[in-house]
C-alpha cells in the first residue's frame, strides 16, 4: 500500500487537468425551493439527467469524480452547501484536486441550468452511481447554496486508521456500520496513481471491494480501507457488505441519502427521484 501518495481518504481517482479555478456566483435557490415545495420535478432535471447521463456514460472517469464530490461537499461542513464548487475548495485544497474538472463542469452545468450547485453536485452523485452499476439513490432538490468555505481536515486522510475513521465520522453522525457501507463507493475508484481499488472498477458492486481489500488481492488499496478491513471494530461489517450485494445496498443507500442532505431540512426539499433511473 502506496499510502504516502494518498491524500485522503477519499483519493479515489487520478484525474489531471489543465482546467484552471472557477469561480461561480450563487443563486437564489432558497426561494426557488420555496416556491416549488409542493410542485413536483422541475423539467430541468430531466434535461440535466440526460446530459449529464452522456458524460458518465460507461462509468467514466467524470462519474468516479461525481461520486466523490459529494463526501467533499457534504462533510466537510455539516452542510451539502455547493461550497466545495462555490467556495473554491476545489481548486484550493489539496485533497480536492483530483476533482477540478468534475466540480469545472458541474459548477458550469449549475449556471448553464440555472439549478443550485449544492443541488447539481447531488443529481451528479447519484446518476454517477447508477451509471457505475451501482443502487438508486434518491434525489431531492432545494439546498441552499453556500460560499462561505468550509473547515478544513475534517475528512480523514488516506493513512487513517479504523478508530480515526470511526471518530470522525461519528463526530458527523454516522455509525461503524454506515462508514463501512460508504466507502464501498471506492469499488468503482481508482487511486492517484490511476490504478483501480478492486477488479471490478467499472462496477459500484461490493462483492469484489470489500473481499479484495480484505484480502490484499486488489489491485490497489487505501490504506485506510485496509485499516477498516482488518481492525476487530469493523472487519466483521466488512465481510458481511463482501459477502452480500443487498445487504450492501441496504446500508449504502440510505447512509448515501443521509449524507446527501446534511445541514438540509429535508422537509423543504423537493423529490426529484424520478431522473435517477
Ligand atoms: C499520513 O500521511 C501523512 C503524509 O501524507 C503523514 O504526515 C502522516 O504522519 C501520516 N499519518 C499516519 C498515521 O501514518
Ligand atoms: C434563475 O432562477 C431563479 C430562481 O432560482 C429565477 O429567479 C431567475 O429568474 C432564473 N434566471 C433565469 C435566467 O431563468
Ligand atoms: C491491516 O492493514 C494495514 C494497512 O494496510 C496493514 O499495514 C496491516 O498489516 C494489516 N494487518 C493485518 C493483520 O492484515
Amino acid at each position: 500500500m502506496q499510502s504516502a501518495i494518498f491524500k485522503t481518504w477519499w483519493a479515489s481517482l487520478c484525474y489531471s487537468s489543465l482546467v484552471a479555478g472557477i469561480a461561480v456566483p450563487s443563486n437564489n435557490a432558497a426561494s426557488e425551493t420555496l416556491d416549488r415545495r409542493h410542485s413536483g420535478c422541475p423539467a430541468v432535471w430531466t434535461d440535466i439527467a440526460a446530459d449529464l447521463n452522456q458524460l458518465f456514460s460507461g462509468c467514466s472517469d467524470p462519474a468516479r469524480q461525481a461520486i466523490r464530490t459529494i463526501f467533499h461537499d457534504c462533510f466537510p461542513g455539516s452542510n451539502c452547501d455547493g461550497s466545495l464548487i462555490l467556495a473554491g475548495e476545489c481548486t484550493s485544497r489539496p485533497e480536492n484536486a483530483q476533482m477540478i474538472p468534475v466540480c469545472d463542469t458541474l459548477g458550469d452545468k449549475a449556471q448553464q441550468y440555472n439549478v443550485s450547485t449544492a443541488d447539481m453536485i447531488q443529481a451528479a452523485a447519484a446518476l454517477g452511481t447508477k451509471a457505475c452499476g451501482g443502487p438508486s439513490i434518491a434525489f431531492k432538490i432545494g439546498r441552499k447554496d453556500s460560499s462561505t468555505p468550509s473547515p478544513t481536515g475534517q475528512l480523514p486522510a488516506g493513512n487513517a486508521t479504523a478508530a480515526t475513521q470511526i471518530a470522525a465520522f461519528a463526530s458527523k453522525g454516522f455509525s461503524a456500520n454506515e462508514l463501512i457501507a460508504l466507502v464501498g463507493a471506492h469499488s468503482a475508484g481508482k487511486n492517484l496513481a490511476g490504478t483501480a481499488l478492486d477488479t471490478t472498477v467499472n462496477q459500484l458492486d461490493s462483492t469484489k471491494f470489500y473481499p479484495e481489500t480484505q484480502d490484499a488481492s486488489a489491485p490497489a488499496s487505501l490504506d485506510s480501507d485496509r485499516f477498516l478491513s482488518n481492525s476487530t471494530a469493523t472487519k466483521t461489517i466488512w465481510k458481511g457488505f463482501g459477502a452480500s450485494a443487498s445487504a450492501w445496498h441496504a446500508a449504502f443507500v440510505p447512509a448515501m441519502e443521509k449524507m446527501s442532505v446534511m445541514g438540509n431540512d429535508v422537509l423543504t426539499l423537493n423529490d426529484c427521484s424520478s431522473i435517477i433511473s
